[in-house]
């Protein structure tokens, strides 16, 4: 598949089969992960994969009552180690987790799965429900399973509202 080709197919599954997802299969989508680009290579996103069934519906609850990513065969929470800044003033550690994040849902699409971000959730309550330690940022949630629904028709602007060559003309 062309990346391209994965990038169009992608899209958030907002509802999924109660299926497993083979080990070879989530073995690919964490390699894509773990081959993301990182700011100063720091790699500093870790990952908590939730599979076991009382713990995704837990941890659906803790997002929101989004009930829809129980089904999924893992809900991946995404962490991050640091706190550091880079030059530019921006937090890295949301970005690098974002980049990882995304090569996985691109992953996964190859794949034949769906993916859903989450960013409604209740860090804390998360954090109780997995362990993670207080200095430990959750950066994201990412659902990940065999697909039960389908893509709609995308809603995106057109390219010309969105870029602009050599000064800001927006
Ligand atoms: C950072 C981030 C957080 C998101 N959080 C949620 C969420 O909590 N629940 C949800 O259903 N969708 C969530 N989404 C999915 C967006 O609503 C979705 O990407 C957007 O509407 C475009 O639709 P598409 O992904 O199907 O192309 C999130 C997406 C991103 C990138």
């Amino acid at each position: 598949m062309e990346v391209l080709e994965a990038i169009r197919k992608r899209y958030s599954c907002r509802a999924y089969q109660d299926k497993a997802i083979e080990k070879e299969k989530l073995d690919c989508v964490l390699e894509a992960a773990r081959l993301a680009p990182s700011a100063k290579n720091l790699q500093d996103w870790r990952f908590v994969l939730v599979v076991d069934k009382q713990a995704k519906h837990r941890i659906a609850k803790a997002a929101n009552n989004q009930m829809f990513i129980e089904n999924a065969g893992a809900i991946i929470v995404a962490c991050s180690m640091s706190k550091e800044k880079m030059r530019c003033g921006q937090a890295l550690g949301p970005i690098n987790v974002a980049i990882a994040l995304e090569h996985i849902s691109l992953q996964a699409t190859e794949l034949g799965l769906a993916t859903c971000w989450i960013g409604s959730f209740y860090p804390d309550k998360v954090r109780k429900l997995i362990g993670v330690p207080e200095d430990i940022d959750i950066i994201e949630l990412m659902a990940v399973g065999y697909p039960a629904d389908s893509k709609g028709k995308p809603k995106r602007k057109p390219i010309e509202e969105i870029f602009c060559y050599e000064n800001w003309q927006f």
